[in-house]
């Protein structure tokens, strides 16, 4: 072969190739470069942590150490800029007038923090924005009406008995604990289903039977799972990945399941028929109500907003309600003396617990500091993060430029020594009257302020208040000595491998 041919035929063009790409690679490094220059100049005012020149502060972020935020929350009191490498920084705020500020505006949710797969998933109130998501929220907002939730509680009585049920049985042949955050997890699927889409699955006792309670228990693993890695955080990265493969299989079941209900429970509605068993349930569910909304605004919300909407409030409502009463039967656990006290006041309102109305969950108001207090001290949803589409002066003056990611964290801000006294003390009278007129109305932010806040938070509160009444009425809790929970924080902050606690069944239940 003639050489001199090869050399002008191919050597050229992978010559060019070469220079283009070292340009590129060129252009890109001096875009980070200036990148950095530009947030080391913006976070300038700030004083941070010692970080690491590559990783920044992301070791702690990455192996949840909530412990290690403590401290820098106590060196630091207002805010901190979290390096999470070499050209990203994010700008930790946890003090309630940073808090107050923040919250008062309308900067879009971080793209990179707080994405809920929504390629696959489609998009619900958590991750919609502008005018879509202000109508969104106006359309559900009667769904979490408290004529609405009154009706939710028998129902719910009736799943938390069904888990008692089990776990009495466990309880008569072991005398080890027993990992409860999976029992919780089936029954708050059982109970969101019930409330939804009038779904009785019977998942508590078979949740391999039904297609929609597998998905939907697999989907959660998944959507809660870390992103710490760089990679995943791209979606067509994450689409192509095996984790991100399985997740569109399921939510495909997801979708294919719901299309289904809303087109059965649409037929049956057009020809006014009950075959729904409509009229014999007792409520609404939350289906028939943004069915009601779709009817009266027409085109403006499509079947596949309907959809998405039963999708995220499924996905996002089960989740939160398992990890939150975990952490709530794990701080009583701890705290005897407030569990007994919960106990004695369940008592006097409920008797044997035999039924159990909306008018006494108003009346449990130390059970209700309790979970106020869990919330505190274990919050949920353990940060937020929005964008900032223009500049943000605090009210001490500090600001900061468009497009920096500010994230809120409600752990710092509920762990602030600045805030609270003895923080880390489990002390729920902290929430009495009294205590709470003093306080300032951002120092507690379990389910956020302002226009975004939690749409689902009486609800959360009334499912928390029945469990944990008829919990307490039949059983003793004591923490696991020998298997403590750690935490995963993920989105969602719960127990990273499971819940282990010792049950013992009171002889009057
Ligand atoms: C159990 C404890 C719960 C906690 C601690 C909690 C906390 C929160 C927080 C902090 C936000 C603000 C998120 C942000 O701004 O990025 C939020 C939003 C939201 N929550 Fe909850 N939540 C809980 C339960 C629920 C339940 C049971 C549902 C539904 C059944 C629900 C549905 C939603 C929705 C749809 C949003 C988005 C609201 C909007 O953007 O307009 N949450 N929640």
């Amino acid at each position: 072969m003639d050489a001199s041919w090869l050399e002008t035929r191919w050597a050229r063009p992978l010559y060019l190739a070469f220079v283009f790409c070292l340009a590129l690679g060129l252009l890109q490094a001096a875009k980070l470069y200036l990148q950095r220059q530009r947030l080391l100049r913006d976070l300038r005012p700030f004083p941070a942590p010692p970080t690491h020149w590559f990783h920044g502060h992301q070791k702690f972020l990455r192996d949840d150490k909530m412990e290690k935020l403590d401290e820098v929350v106590e060196k630091y009191p207002r805010a901190f800029p979290c390096w999470i490498g070499p050209f990203q920084a994010f700008f930790y705020i946890y003090d309630p007038d940073y808090a107050k500020t923040f919250l008062s505006r309308t900067d879009l949710k971080s793209q990179y923090l707080c994405k809920f797969r929504i390629p696959c998933l489609g998009k619900g109130l958590v991750n919609l924005e502008g005018p879509k998501w202000f109508q969104h929220r106006q359309l559900l907002t009667p769904g979490f009406h408290f004529n609405t939730l009154k009706t939710y509680v028998e129902l719910m009585a009736h799943s938390v008995n069904t888990m008692l049920d089990k776990w009495e049985k466990i309880c008569r042949t072991q005398d080890t604990p027993v990992e409860v955050y999976e029992h919780i997890n089936l029954m708050a699927l059982d109970i969101i289903m019930k409330c939804a889409f009038n779904q009785e699955t019977n998942c508590q006792i078979n949740s391999t039977h039904d297609p929609y309670v597998k998905a939907m228990l697999e989907l959660g693993r998944i959507a809660f799972y870390p992103l710490h890695s760089l990679l995943v955080h791209n979606d067509i990265i994450f689409k192509f990945s095996p984790k991100g493969h399985r997740f569109q299989e399921l939510s495909q079941v997801l979708h294919q399941y719901t299309e289904k209900i809303i087109q059965d429970r649409k037929k049956c509605l057009k020809a006014g028929m009950r075959q729904d068993n409509t009229q014999k349930r007792t409520c609404q569910d939350f289906l028939d109500i943004i069915l009601s909304a779709q009817a009266e605004n027409g085109d403006s919300f499509s079947d596949t907003d309907v959809q998405s909407e039963m999708n995220m409030f499924m996905l996002v409502g089960h989740n939160t309600m398992t990890a939150s009463l975990s952490w709530l039967l794990y701080c009583l656990a701890l705290n005897p003396e407030h569990q007994e006290r919960c106990r004695e006041e369940i008592r006097g309102i409920l008797g044997d617990g035999s039924s159990i109305n909306w008018d006494q969950l108003g009346e449990m108001s130390y059970t209700t500091m309790c979970i106020k207090e869990t919330f505190r001290l274990i919050p949920t949803i353990s940060s937020i993060s929005r964008e900032l589409s223009k500049p943000l002066t605090f009210p001490d003056g500090c600001s900061l430029p468009a497009g920096m990611t500010v994230v809120l964290s409600i752990w710092g801000l509920h762990h602030n020594p600045a805030v609270w006294k003895n923080p880390k003390v489990f002390d729920p009278l902290r929430f009495s009257q009294e205590n709470s007129d003093q306080r300032h109305s951002h120092a507690y932010l379990p389910f956020s302020a302002g226009p975004r806040n939690c749409i689902g938070q009486q609800f959360a509160m009334v499912e928390l208040k029945v469990a944990i009444a008829l919990i307490l009425l039949h059983f003793k809790l004591t923490p696991d000595p020998i298997r403590p929970p750690t935490f995963s924080n993920h989105i969602v902050l719960k127990p990273k491998d499971g819940l282990y606690l010792q049950l013992k069944i009171l002889p009057d239940s």
